[in-house]
């Protein structure tokens, strides 16, 4: 099979540090025990390789026990596998790190995860440059291959490489057509860093007539052109669905393509008022989730 014609849920985007992450996989966040385990257990068998979860989802033992049925019933192997996890606030306090990835590995039920993130920067608690520096430890002793952060801004992503003179693998921020983050993509590709797009369907927009209408146009679901949206512009992006149905659709983006003018039409959602704006919270202000000092 040439390149093109590989399956979206098997193309990999290259990282700095020479390992490979599947493009397309599978969100958890806020799915109970049981959605995160059916979710996970039918994307994979749709052919998803990669699973972002987080300490904080408090799933991340459904998530394992999913990964793991899959295996023992043949359908991949550890190394097909892509998996996400994160580091919560409150394991930013001072030596509170290490045994963090441990307590995740041990819900996984794994040796090793892809891929660990530090979740929030939480700058008016000022403990992500240690907390970076624990991830690094973590890599060296084989816990993750990878590291990388989530909801970095430049000020921030500066201090942590500065300090360490490690540029983090990715960058997982909020994401979509109604926030389309042009400034900290153009942030992180000057720096090397691969941009992961969470809330990747936003809010307002499957049934926002500029996207029903690329819909209609391409003969697919709105849900699938905003995935699209993303593949198309590198972005690494990993929606989340309670329902097996709508997990196998948001995979199922083979077999069409939006054109640049499609691609600037949605990304012209930027300035609608339906659809603009943030889902989450404003990184710089975000300070939940650390122990009170
Ligand atoms: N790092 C961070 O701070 C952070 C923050 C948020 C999210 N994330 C990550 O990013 C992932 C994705 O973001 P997200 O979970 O916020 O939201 P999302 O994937 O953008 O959207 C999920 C919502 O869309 C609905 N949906 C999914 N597929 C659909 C389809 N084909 N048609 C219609 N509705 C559909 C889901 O409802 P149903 O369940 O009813 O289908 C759910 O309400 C998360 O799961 C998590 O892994 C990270």
């Amino acid at each position: 099979m040439t390149n093109a014609e590989t399956a979206q849920t098997a193309q990999t985007v290259t990282l700095n540090d020479g390992h490979e992450i599947p493009q397309l996989g599978l969100g958890v966040w806020e799915l109970s025990p049981e959605d995160a385990y059916a979710s996970t257990r039918a994307a994979i068998s749709a052919g998803a390789r990669h699973i972002d979860t987080a300490a904080a989802y408090g799933n991340e033992t459904d998530v394992g026990r999913a990964i793991a049925d899959a295996i023992a019933e043949g359908e991949v192997t550890r190394d097909d596998l892509y998996v996400t996890t994160k580091l919560w606030n409150a394991d930013q306090a001072p030596g509170k790190a290490a045994g963090a990835i441990d307590t995740s590995l041990a819900n996984l039920g794994l040796d090793h995860v892809d891929l660990w993130l530090i979740h929030w920067p939480v700058p008016s608690y000022g403990r992500y440059v240690e907390a970076w520096r624990a991830l690094i430890e973590a890599r060296e002793a084989g816990k993750t291959t990878s590291i990388g952060v989530s909801n970095f801004y430049p000020e921030v992503l500066d201090e942590i490489i500065d300090a360490t003179g490690v540029v983090p693998a990715v960058n997982q921020i909020e994401l979509h057509p109604g926030l389309s983050q042009q400034a900290q993509r153009a942030d992180d590709a000057k720096r090397g860093i691969v941009t992961e797009a969470w809330s990747p369907l936003g809010r307002g927009l499957l049934d926002h007539p500029v996207v029903t209408a690329v819909a209609d146009e391409v003969g697919a679901s709105a849900a699938q052109v905003i995935v699209r949206w993303h593949l198309q512009q590198g972005i690494v992006v990993f929606p989340r669905s309670s329902k097996a149905e709508r997990v196998k659709e948001n995979l199922a983006v083979d077999g069409f393509e939006l054109s640049d003018e499609q691609i600037d039409r949605i990304t012209a959602l930027d300035d609608d008022e339906a659809a603009a704006g943030r889902v989450g919270a404003d990184p710089r202000e975000a300070s939940f989730g650390v122990p009170e000092e």
